[in-house]
């Protein structure tokens, strides 16, 4: 006999924006987002506007999931909700919601870890592309983390390596909020680099043992030249500014490559699948498309849509999850610094 189908929904509140998707098993039938774009003028996510958000967006993305999956809310099997890491009131919204749902449906609530959810979107069915096999290096660069993982199983990762201080998408956009970018400005920063030369500044590469990471000591020295060169001419950034947003933007990604390379030789797997916002670097992307072509890595980036944060990748975990009837409680609250 046929086995049924699961259709999910799933919910993801952990940052600035609300976001619901419905999954027919791994397949994504809706994927809706919506933005808070008044974060901008901040130069930085205000939590306490970010919940304000959620709340005023959450019923509206979620019904509009249903209405584009064609699906009524009767006929959903299970409720996934991100409980962490993120902003405590972001995520106390979603998953409040979650669980107010799933009681009223008598249907099962499964927690998802958001970083989970970053590496596994992989494993959402395309046609086009084979799904990743264990044991693969995971590699997470996101605004509110970089880490190196080495994953054997869907629940089974070891973190090998972290930042020691900021996360890449986190230097990223302070960088480019010292250049007068909007937030978040790592976007902003990809586009002007593809018309600047990556060489016109060097920045330097940090010393750190293991598969380790820190990005503050580029950020300062870019911070000490922007600083330096302004106070001789007050138009050094409008006049530099394609350049040093491609020598920045190479230095950061090179610091993480370096460590992807290490701990590609280490374990020797050649299976690398990238996760998180900073995926969508063109800079990256083109980077590890060569190593797959020189060193015969096979490289794994996401497609663009499920990069940045969405409700997919809470969807697609979810899924994993219940076949494994790894199921959430009603008494679990939701964890801003949950680990892997
Ligand atoms: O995964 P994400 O949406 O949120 C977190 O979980 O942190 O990642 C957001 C981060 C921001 O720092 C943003 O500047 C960065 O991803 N980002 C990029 C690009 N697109 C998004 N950084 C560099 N180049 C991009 N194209
Ligand atoms: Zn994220």
């Amino acid at each position: 006999m046929k086995k049924k189908s699961s259709y999910i929904l799933a919910i993801e509140s952990s940052c600035d924006d609300t976001a619901a998707a419905v999954l027919k098993d791994n397949e994504v039938l809706s994927n809706c987002i919506a933005n808070q774009e008044m974060h901008r003028e901040y130069g930085g996510v205000v939590p306490e506007l970010a919940s304000r958000a959620h709340q005023a967006n959450i019923i509206p993305v979620v019904q509009q999931a249903l209405s584009i999956a064609n699906i009524d809310k009767k006929e959903l099997t299970a409720i996934a909700y991100t409980r962490g890491p993120g902003l405590m009131g972001s995520l106390l919204v979603g998953s409040s919601f979650a669980k107010s749902l799933s009681i009223s449906l008598d249907i099962p609530l499964i927690d998802v870890n958001h970083m989970h959810g970053h590496l596994l979107c992989h494993f959402i069915k395309n046609d086009d592309k084979n799904l990743p096999k264990f044991p693969f290096i995971g590699v997470t660069i996101s605004g509110g983390h970089t880490q190196l993982l080495l994953v054997e199983d869907y629940f089974e990762m070891t973190e090998i390596g972290t930042t020691l201080d900021d996360a890449i998408g986190e230097a990223f956009d302070k960088c480019g909020k010292k250049m007068g970018l909007n937030y978040p400005a790592g976007p902003e920063i990809d586009k002007l680099a593809s018309e600047g030369d990556p060489s016109a500044f060097i920045f330097p590469i940090p010393k750190v043992k293991n598969l380790d990471v820190s990005f503050s000591g580029v950020k300062t020295a870019f911070i000490n030249l922007l600083n330096n060169k302004i106070s001789k001419n007050p138009d050094f950034i409008k006049n530099n500014l394609k350049d040093l947003c491609a020598s920045i933007q190479k230095t950061l990604v090179k610091i993480i490559v370096q460590k992807i390379e290490k701990a590609q030789k280490s374990l020797k797997i050649n299976s690398i699948v990238i996760g998180g916002g900073v995926a969508a670097n063109s800079e990256i992307r083109k980077v590890l498309i060569d190593k797959s072509l020189t060193e015969n890595w096979k490289v794994f980036l996401p497609q663009f849509q499920y990069t940045t944060d969405n409700a997919a990748m809470i969807g697609i975990v979810g899924y994993h999850k219940l076949k494994k009837n790894k199921l959430g409680g009603m008494n679990q609250s939701v964890n801003a610094r949950l680990d892997f």
